[in-house]
């Protein structure tokens, strides 16, 4: 199993390290005007491009972003399957004539040239509160209407895990302002790359997608424009540019 940080655009690196089982992209959400907020242009093509027919493509944002993007998403060639709500225990105060902000959505979208029965997608299970793996006999079509009867566990029991997740955010132990936590990322790891798959991060930040990929078993390629935090993901991933372990 290998987890490299590449420094250096996404759109320029991550082409040839493809094609990717899973894509994981956390881009900035061009929300406000702060300078590290900026809009990246032209990502979700390269993403498109390089990803597996089985595979599929997981994006945070706000539900601002993607009002904004699901034009641009469509015209990529990038299909959503479904949406994620990430609760936070604590959240941001940006504008304090709205409410306190303790959410973000992390949406999935799959090529628009398969059919989503062949997207990889395992949902987490939550039976004993340990997100597992569950089999299931026949694969429902993701936009029926009444879908959950044709979902058969195989190993009887566990409850498919619910769209909205609440986890602790990183405040207090994060390496960058928006880390998610690797415990969230897990999670959609889990669920759409096959073990021993591959992963590309296309906004590494922290790493946490590294890190996730490490908990889960999975390999991990991620980019990250900032050489400092680059240095920073690596050393905590305990990784070289090589993936090979300091
Ligand atoms: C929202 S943060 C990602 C946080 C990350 N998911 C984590 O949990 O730590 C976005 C990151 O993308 C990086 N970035 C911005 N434009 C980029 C680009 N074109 N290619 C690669 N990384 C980029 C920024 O430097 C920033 O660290």
């Amino acid at each position: 199993m290998t987890v490299r940080i590449i420094t250096g655009d996404c759109r320029r690196v991550m082409p040839a390290e493809g094609p990717f089982d899973m894509i994981l992209a956390d881009p900035p959400y061009g929300d406000t005007s702060l300078d590290w907020d900026k809009l990246v242009a032209g990502w979700e093509v390269a993403a498109r491009e390089n990803l597996k027919p089985t595979g599929s493509l997981w994006v945070f944002g706000s539900m601002r972003f993607f009002l904004k993007m699901g034009p641009v998403f469509e015209a990529a060639g990038l299909h959503m399957a479904q949406d994620v709500v990430w609760e936070k225990h604590n959240g941001s105060n940006m504008h304090n004539d709205r409410f306190r902000r303790v959410h973000e959505h992390a949406v999935q979208f799959y090529r628009a040239d398969v059919e989503w029965e062949a997207v990889y997608n395992e949902v987490q299970t939550t039976a004993d509160e340990t997100p597992r793996t569950v089999r299931r006999k026949k694969r429902p079509p993701h936009n029926g209407g009444d879908a959950e009867s044709v979902y058969v566990s195989e190993d009887g029991g566990p409850k498919l895990m619910r769209s909205v997740i609440y986890m602790r955010s990183m405040h207090g132990r994060a390496i960058h302002r928006t880390q998610k936590p690797d415990a969230l990322l897990e999670i959609l790891v889990r669920t759409s790359c096959p073990p021993g798959g591959l992963v590309g991060d296309f906004f590494a930040g922290s790493g946490a997608g590294g890190k996730a990929c490490q908990m889960a078993g999975r390999n991990y390629v991620g980019a990250e424009l900032d050489p400092l935090m680059a240095d920073k993901a690596r050393a905590w991933l305990g990784s070289d540019l090589f993936g090979r372990a300091a």
